[in-house]
Formats: structure tokens, C-alpha cells, sequence
């Protein structure tokens, strides 16, 4: 596939898989994608599976991220992982500000910001998710929370530091619901973010990041979504934990 921008395709394993099951897909995944270059390809284990899987995909193309990590440096935060910890696991990604972690665990934009300035700090590229809800999607308030999102998330970020990251479009109705946002809404919302962020960084920052789409990408509607001009990736969270599924999502955008 031809695009603008080099394609990123992340799997997000959630709250799913033992080390043992971890270890099984993603041999299985370094098997079918571990030497490919045309797309770049990141696992999202959980925090307990990192250290089996980063050490599988050593010698491969296939980049390690985590799922959420603290603000904080180090010290008495109890149940929390720091920056510096993902990058000792060599973990090159984090995502950020997932719906579910805005949601279930009240993360809001201000912390956002603070988790992608340490992530930032430590070496880290922050995927940082945004997305309405269908309630606001109804009520004709989308363009404002993802403007908003997009703004807090990004505070005092400079342009070097919003060149390593990633930007995930998530509507909240699409995430494992089956929905998912038709080729227009996808195709209006990247480019609304993407104008966003050139007002704000400049037009050379809008042109270089890349900005996934995420909720219900499966084999059957990755090529399409993809083939968007401001989609430059997917974050797939259901299929993305099967070899088959998420592989299949890859090769898919292959020439
Ligand atoms: P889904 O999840 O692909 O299962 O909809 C996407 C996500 O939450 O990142």
C-alpha cells in the first residue's frame, strides 16, 4: 500500500493471556512478521507478560509496548510501573489515555499529558488514544471532545517530542462492539486531528505524525480503513489476539 506515512499496526492484548499463552502468539507472530519492514508492527502484552515477550522479539522487527505506566518516577506509588521499568524490558511504546483506562479508572487529559511527559523523558513513544462516545457523537459534540482531547493530551509538548508519538482515533461505540466508524466518519475525524495539530505545532508536525485508527478493525475492513489518506495504522484490540487475525490484518496492507 502506498501511503504518506509509514504504517503502524499495534496489537493492544488487553487484560488477556498468561506468559505461557503470551510466549505462543507471539512465536507464532515473529514466525509470520518478524522480519517484515514495510509496516511497523508493535504488541501491547500486559504488564505481567512484557519481560517473556520482549525477550522472544529480541532479534526480530517487531516492537514491544505497554498497555499504561505511571507519572511518576519511582517511589511509593503501590501497583504502578514506571517509564524507566518499560524501558529496562525495552519496550518502545505505551499507550496512553486508553477509553478504557479514561473510563474505568478516571484518567483524564491533565494525567494524559503527565504520563506522555515522563514517557516522553524516559525514551518512550506514547500512543495517545482520543474518541467520543456515541452520546456525544449524537448530541454533535464530537468535534469538541477529540479537540479537546487532542489539546490536554498534548499540552506543552514541543515539535520534536509530537514527531515520536502516535495519535489513536477511537471512537468509544466502535471498541469491541463490532461497529466501526464508516470510511467518511474515519477519513473526516484523522484529518480533523490532523488540522488540529498543525494549528497548534505547525503544518511540518501535522505532516509527520501518525494517527491510527482503533475499534473493531478486523482482516475483513483493516485494507480499507487503512487506504485512508490520514489513517497511518491501526490499534487492534480483539483480533489481535489470534496469530491468524492479526496477522492477516498486516498482510492485508501489503503490496
Ligand atoms: P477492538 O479494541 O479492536 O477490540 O475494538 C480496540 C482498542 O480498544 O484499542
Amino acid at each position: 500500500m502506498n501511503k504518506e506515512r509509514k504504517l503502524i499496526i499495534a496489537g493492544n492484548w488487553k487484560m488477556n493471556k498468561t506468559v505461557g499463552e503470551a510466549t505462543d502468539l507471539i512465536e507464532a507472530l515473529k514466525r509470520e512478521l518478524g522480519t517484515q519492514t514495510e509496516v511497523d508492527v508493535v504488541v501491547c502484552p500486559p504488564f505481567t507478560a512484557l519481560n517473556a515477550v520482549s525477550a522472544i522479539l529480541k532479534d526480530s522487527r517487531i516492537r514491544l509496548g505497554a498497555q499504561n505506566m505511571s507519572e511518576q518516577g519511582y517511589g511509593a506509588f503501590t501497583g504502578e510501573i514506571t517509564a524507566g521499568m518499560l524501558r529496562d524490558l525495552l519496550v518502545h511504546y505505551v499507550i496512553l489515555g486508553h477509553s478504557e483506562r479514561r473510563e474505568y479508572h478516571k484518567e483524564f487529559d491533565v494525567l494524559v499529558n503527565a504520563k506522555a511527559k515522563a514517557a516522553l523523558a524516559a525514551g518512550l513513544k506514547p500512543i495517545v488514544c482520543v474518541g467520543e462516545t456515541l452520546a456525544q457523537r449524537e448530541d454533535g459534540q464530537t468535534d469538541k471532545i477529540v479537540g479537546d482531547q487532542i489539546a490536554g493530551s498534548l499540552a506543552g509538548l514541543d515539535n520534536n517530542q509530537l514527531k515520536d508519538m502516535v495519535i489513536a482515533y477511537e471512537p468509544v461505540w466502535a471498541i469491541g462492539t463490532g461497529k466501526t466508524a464508516s470510511t467518511e466518519q474515519a477519513q473526516e475525524m484523522h484529518a480533523f486531528i490532523r488540522g488540529k495539530i498543525a494549528k497548534s505545532h505547525g503544518e511540518d508536525v501535522a505532516k509527520a505524525i501518525r494517527i491510527q485508527y482503533g475499534g473493531s478493525v478486523k482482516p475483513a475492513n483493516a485494507r480499507e480503513l487503512l487506504s485512508l489518506p490520514d489513517v497511518d495504522g491501526a490499534l487492534v484490540g480483539g483480533a489481535s489476539l489470534e496469530v491468524r487475525s492479526f496477522t492477516e490484518i498486516i498482510t492485508n496492507t501489503l503490496n
